[in-house]
C-alpha cells in the first residue's frame, strides 16, 4: 500500500483520539500483508498507567481479526513532524516482525520510513525463551 495514503488514513484515525489528559492525539494505521488495513488511536484513562497507544489499538484490531502478518504501520500525531512508536509498541509491533516498516510525519510533507528492527536494535524476540513443552 502506498505509504501517504496510510499516513492519511493514520490522520483520520487520529481524529477518534481519546486524550483528555495529555491532550496528545495519535492515530496509526497498520497495512497486513493480505491488503487489509486496521486503523487505531490512543485511548486514556483516568489511571495514567492504563492507557493504550493508538499503534497497540491497530494490532490488537488485527490480531483480534485473525491478521498476523504486515508489511507496515503508519503513525501520525499531534508533533509537527509526526513521531515514532514509543517503546511498548516497539516491542509488540517487533512480535510480529521486524521487517515491519514504520512510516511517520504528514501525508503532503516529509515522511519517513524505517523498521522496526532500526528502532528496537537487539529485539528480545522469544528466541531466547526456553523451548515449549
Ligand atoms: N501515544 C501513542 O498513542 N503512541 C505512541 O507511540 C506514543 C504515545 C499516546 C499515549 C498517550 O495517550 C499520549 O500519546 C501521550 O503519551
Amino acid at each position: 500500500m502506498d505509504y501517504r495514503e496510510l499516513l492519511a488514513l493514520a490522520e483520520r484515525a487520529k481524529e477518534y483520539s481519546y486524550s483528555p489528559y495529555s491532550r496528545f492525539r495519535v492515530g496509526a494505521a497498520i497495512a497486513a500483508k493480505d491488503g487489509r488495513v486496521f486503523t487505531g488511536t490512543n485511548v486514556e484513562s483516568a489511571s495514567y498507567g492504563a492507557t493504550i497507544c493508538a499503534e497497540q489499538a491497530a494490532v490488537v484490531k488485527a490480531v483480534s481479526e485473525g491478521c498476523r502478518s504486515f508489511e507496515a504501520i503508519a503513525v501520525a500525531s499531534d508533533a509537527e513532524a509526526g513521531s515514532f512508536p514509543c517503546g511498548i509498541c516497539r516491542q509488540l509491533l517487533a512480535e510480529f516482525g521486524l521487517d515491519i516498516k514504520v512510516i511517520t510525519g504528514k501525508p503532503d510533507g516529509d515522511i519517513r520510513v524505517c523498521t522496526i528492527a532500526e528502532l528496537l536494535p537487539c529485539a528480545f524476540t522469544g528466541e531466547e525463551l526456553p523451548e515449549k513443552p
